[in-house]
């Protein structure tokens, strides 16, 4: 999964939007090394046609506005013929009934609702900004997190009622650019250097915001209630019948940072176990929240002496897995026309584990081969699997066939069998996006014919764009 290397650099804020700071709250954010290039700024606006002192004290909010209007040009970035089902589609409104094309849903496969989040830019087309600064860009996965839904309900002993629904997730941002009607975060993650930062301090000052909160990446659930999220802010609370945003969790303000996308459920005890990273010191931070969700128990540094990229943290009964590997996060390396994130093929790569609620001595590491990874496939302990040391690892292929891509798979447990069948129990959803037809399906493939043909195929309404993780949530058995 691709994640978006600037997100980084923006810090969690549990303060709702402002978009009017006053004047002196402005001329307080703009940090030394960043006044040269607030000074140039200035210098482009046409400012003596403006009676600044009054407008700025009445809505300096408008100042910004003009400032950026004067001096940046937005453009529509075009998505090439390769990359057509990158380009966003609308919110089709209220949910569609879809049938099963092929096949049809096994016995035993839950109700539920599976959940795909990813990039859909609001605006039609990713943007571009042109400033006498230079140029900067969105990247692919800058688009607002539009989930896709479909919809598993029993209207029989055998018939079903599915249905298929999209919807974004309206933060803040969103909200704030939709209200504006037209784009205005200013692309902050690639480009020129001096225009990076400017975009930054920009979006910031005017915008309370260094980029927009995507809430594209990753859906999960905890205590029946579904969240989306992105590297770059905190969990959205999502109604998983209408889709609708519910809120931020801000785990009652005591998480002063972004969360990665994947926080977990720890086995056993419920606990949900977040991490998040930064560009500066801390690098990394664990936290626990309690197993009823109303407290974060447990924060720690882990004390890494560099930034790295670590997307997800791995959580068996006891311990919490770190990954702290060679694609490092170096901020320095803009100001000098360099990417955010490098690949340090002389830095050690190492596991940490760590007790669940233990400090940064308790780490123990385990240096493996150099690697760059994003995700966990599995975690376990001693004595957790049957058959240890016996092949330890199982993997089978499952093709779709030429010119199909799928994305956010998921594992869907068979009802019921959860604690019974163990892994094998269940079937594996997947969004498969034909490039010759345009046409989107759900496929359901059972894992234990891994490699035979799906179960179910599921046509939808309208196409879905590539995206990231999806979840399956299934409706809770009434007592
Ligand atoms: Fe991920």
């Amino acid at each position: 999964m691709a994640v978006s290397p600037f997100a980084l650099g923006v810090n969690a804020s549990t303060n709702r939007h402002s978009i009017s700071p006053t004047f002196d709250h402005l001329k307080k954010s703009i940090s030394p090394a960043l006044k040269p290039i607030w000074k140039e700024l200035l210098r482009q606006l046409p400012l003596k046609k403006i009676d600044v002192s009054n407008t700025v004290k009445k809505a300096s909010g408008v100042v910004l506005d003009v400032l950026v209007d004067g001096l940046y040009r937005f453009v529509d970035q075009p998505y090439p013929p390769s990359q057509k089902n990158f380009a966003p589609v609308q919110e089709i409104g209220e949910a569609v009934e879809v049938a099963c094309l092929e096949g049809e849903l096994p016995a035993g496969f839950p109700e539920g609702v599976f959940v795909r989040n990813g990039p859909n830019p609001q605006f039609g087309c990713l943007q571009a900004a042109v400033s006498p600064l230079g140029l900067t860009n969105e990247t692919w996965v800058e688009g607002e997190g539009m989930l896709h839904a479909l919809f598993f309900k029993k209207a029989g002993d055998s018939d079903w009622s599915i249905s298929y629904k999209n919807r974004y997730v309206e933060s803040e941002t969103f909200k704030l650019e939709k209200q504006r009607n037209k784009p205005s975060f200013i692309p902050a993650i690639e480009g020129d250097p001096l225009a990076v930062i400017a975009a930054f301090s920009l979006n910031k000052i005017r915008l309370n915001a260094d980029n927009k909160f995507l809430c594209n990446t990753s859906v999960f659930e905890y205590l029946g209630k579904l969240y989306a999220i992105s590297e770059n802010y905190l969990p959205h609370e999502i109604n998983s019948q209408t889709l609708e945003t519910l809120g931020v969790w801000d785990f009652n303000g005591d998480w002063d940072r972004a969360c990665t996308s994947h926080p977990k459920r720890a086995p056993g005890s419920g606990e949900l176990v977040i991490m998040g990273i930064d560009i500066k010191k801390p690098f990394l931070v664990v936290g626990v929240v309690s197993a009823d969700g109303k407290e974060l128990r447990h924060k720690v540094d882990v004390e890494l002496d560099k930034g790295v990229f670590s997307h997800e943290i791995g959580v068996t009964q006891r311990y919490n897995i770190i990954v702290d590997q060679s694609l490092s996060v170096d901020i320095s390396r803009l100001a000098k026309g360099g990417q955010l994130l490098k690949y340090d093929k002389e830095k050690k790569s190492r596991f940490g584990v760590m007790p669940r609620y233990g400090d940064a001595g308790s780490v123990r590491w385990f240096e493996v081969e150099t690697c760059s990874t994003f995700h966990i496939l599995n975690t376990c302990e001693d004595g957790d699997e049957e058959g240890e040391n016996e092949q330890a690892v199982k993997v089978e292929y499952h093709k779709f066939g030429e010119s199909n891509y799928c994305s956010g798979s998921v594992f869907v447990a068979k009802d019921g069998s959860v604690e019974g069948d163990g892994e094998d129990g269940g079937w594996i959803a997947t969004f498969v996006h034909n490039e010759v037809s345009d046409e989107t399906q759900v496929h359901i493939i059972d894992v234990k014919d891994f490699e035979g043909e799906p179960v179910a195929k599921i046509r939808l309404p309208q196409r879905v764009p590539y995206g990231f993780h999806g979840t399956f949530m299934a409706t809770p058995k009434k007592q």
